[in-house]
């Protein structure tokens, strides 16, 4: 039973990962020419922090239409063209820019 389990968890596991490659290779050939994720500095904020302050939720509807998005996010102007993805592939990396901070949820309940 125990061999189970540890099959079971290892399947789901290297899904996970899978995933995340995916998502990350949509990053590198959509994003990555305007927003870095190791703090640097592009035109786009640096997708690390925006893994701080925002949810996977928003981040995946500013991606898909910035031009909806860019005065609650609190830019006066939109410099983001809207790109030509599909809904799964503006999940995927949405996912993978929340994978950057993987201890927000706890960071967030520590909060005052
Ligand atoms: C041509 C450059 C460019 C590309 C390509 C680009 N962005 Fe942006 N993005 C920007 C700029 C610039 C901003 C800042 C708002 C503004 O000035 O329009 C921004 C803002 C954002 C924000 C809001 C960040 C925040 O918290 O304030 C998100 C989320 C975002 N981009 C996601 C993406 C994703 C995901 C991709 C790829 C699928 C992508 N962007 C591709 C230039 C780009």
């Amino acid at each position: 039973m125990k061999q189970i389990i540890l099959l079971l968890t290892l399947l789901t596991t290297s899904h996970l990962f899978a995933d995340i490659e995916k998502s990350k290779a949509v990053y590198a050939a959509n994003c990555a020419m305007c927003h870095t994720v190791d703090g640097g500095n592009a035109l786009g904020p640096d997708f690390n922090m925006v893994s701080y302050t925002r949810t996977k939720e928003a981040i995946a509807n500013y991606a898909k239409d910035p031009d909806a998005h860019y005065k609650e996010f609190g830019y006066s102007a939109n410099a983001m063209p809207t790109l030509p993805l599909k809904d799964e592939e503006f999940q995927n990396v949405a996912d993978y820019i929340n994978s950057l901070q993987p201890f927000k949820k706890w960071m967030i309940k520590k909060k005052p």
